[in-house]
């Protein structure tokens, strides 16, 4: 080419969860089995969609108007039911005019940092969900700006790191909250969150809550939503149909504005948002048309019972098989479907091996592990995928400093699942045993 064509933020868009996937592929080919750990989509560890939902949609797929385009921010009556259902909560009040479709939340994410001038910054979780971390570093053309989950606090954000980072960065203009959490599971009690909006309300800043996982909450856990608790301050929260119908394949997801007159850097940003998709035309109709039918349904909330009252029972599974693995930090979880197992401080070292008994499996991971700097968890992440077929997501590719591995807690079939995890609490347990040549 004659110019360059990329600019320096396009290093940062990177994405583990698919990239193990490439390498399990080899594995798999090489005639290892393999138990799928690494990605949060519910269809592919063997979920149904309720038949009467699938009724709702196929109702839908008859009727001539869903084929066409609809208005750029969403389907109308959508977002006047999604309105009424927000202002139900008794929080701060929005109309449908305060509500954006997205082709999935992915979308959503690409575009709210798109526009930022790079040196706004959005301070985020670490570990980091990598969607939003690569989106809003590749904006900035530098490394994400984090603040530190405590796995050692029940996976709590470290409220002192945030206020120091935001304190002393001014170029930090928003702060993220994954609520519940991906990768941790993690729900947050109302005195965290508020902690959050006390910090936004002292240096100016708006609030984005990816509520995702909101309504995947067990063990008793309650998830609070952000027009519940933001106040005054602007914020947006983050929705989508991906997880909890569950209907990944949708791409269906919407944004929700909060106190936008408050503030008039961040009312443009939300008439940016809205112009984008403007001329992009509008997102996908299907799914924002079955919304309302699907929601307004009792039959939903049972659904949604039943699936917490399934992955709470599966959490619960698995932290009897996982808890007492020595040299791991291992917090039972309380929301979405996944777990972040950490390896304790020293635990992990460049000699440690798991036995792989197919040659050709084996000569593949022993050329991964041996590239100069290879992160010690990931090469835990190849040694369990060759020696037990099982993929899993290391830690650090999720901007994090800590050495560990992303779990989903999503398989329907309870005796696989129960293999599985036996799998990785052996992997561990044998991993764990070499100790450094020089110790
Ligand atoms: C926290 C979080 N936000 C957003 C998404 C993306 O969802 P969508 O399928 O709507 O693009 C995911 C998907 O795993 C997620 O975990």
């Amino acid at each position: 080419m004659r110019r360059k064509l990329l600019r320096t933020g396009a290093d940062e868009l990177s994405y583990e969860i698919r990239g193990i996937v490439k390498k399990a592929e080899l594995v798999a080919n090489a005639g290892q089995d393999i138990s799928w750990e690494n990605i949060g989509d519910p269809i592919q560890k063997h979920a149904s969609v309720p038949q009467w939902i699938k009724d709702i949609i196929s109702d839908l797929s008859q009727q001539d108007r869903t084929y066409g385009y609809c208005h750029s921010k969403g389907v109308l009556e959508t977002r006047e039911f999604l309105a009424k259902k927000n202002n139900e909560l008794g929080g701060v009040q929005i109309t449908a005019e305060d509500i954006l479709f997205f082709n999935g939340l992915g979308d959503a994410i690409a575009k709210i940092y798109q526009f930022l001038v790079p040196t706004a910054r959005i301070i985020g979780p670490s570990p980091a969900y990598s969607t939003h971390s690569s989106a809003e570093a590749a904006h900035a053309n530098d490394h994400p700006v984090t603040y530190n989950l405590d796995p050692g606090n029940n996976w709590y954000p470290d409220m002192d790191d945030i206020y120091q980072k935001v304190k002393y960065n001014s170029n930090i203009v928003g702060i993220l909250i994954i609520n519940p959490d991906n990768p941790t599971g993690m729900v947050y009690p109302r005195e965290v969150l508020e902690r959050f909006v006390e910090i936004a309300r002292e240096f100016n800043l708006f609030l984005i809550s990816d509520e995702i996982y909101i309504n995947i909450t067990y063990n008793g856990a309650e998830a609070w939503s952000l027009p519940e608790y933001i106040g005054d301050v602007p914020g947006i929260a983050l929705k989508g149909l991906s997880k909890e119908v569950p209907w990944p394949g949708s791409r269906c997801g919407w944004a929700k504005f909060y106190n936008r007159k408050k503030d008039v850097e961040f009312d443009k940003l939300c008439t940016t948002l809205e112009n984008a998709k403007m001329i992009e035309v509008s997102s996908t109709k299907l799914p924002q048309l079955a919304i309302p039918k699907i929601m307004s349904d009792p039959r939903y909330q049972l659904h949604l019972e039943e699936n917490n009252r399934k992955i709470g029972e599966k959490s619960r599974r698995i932290s009897e098989i996982l808890k007492d693995v020595e040299g791991v930090h291992f917090n039972p979880t309380n929301g979405a479907f996944y777990n972040t197992i950490i390896f304790k401080k020293g635990v992990l070292n460049g000699n440690q091996k798991l036995e792989i008994k197919n040659e050709k499996v084996r000569e593949l991971v022993e050329s991964w592990v041996s590239v100069p700097d290879m992160p010690l968890d990931k090469r835990f992440v190849y040694y369990l995928l060759g020696a037990k077929g099982v993929c899993v997501v290391p830690i650090s590719s999720f901007c994090s400093d800590l050495n560990g591995f992303r779990v989903t807690l999503l398989e329907e079939d309870t005796d696989q699942l129960e293999e599985t995890f036996r799998k990785i609490h052996d992997a561990l347990v044998e991993y764990l045993e070499v100790v450094p040549e020089n110790a």
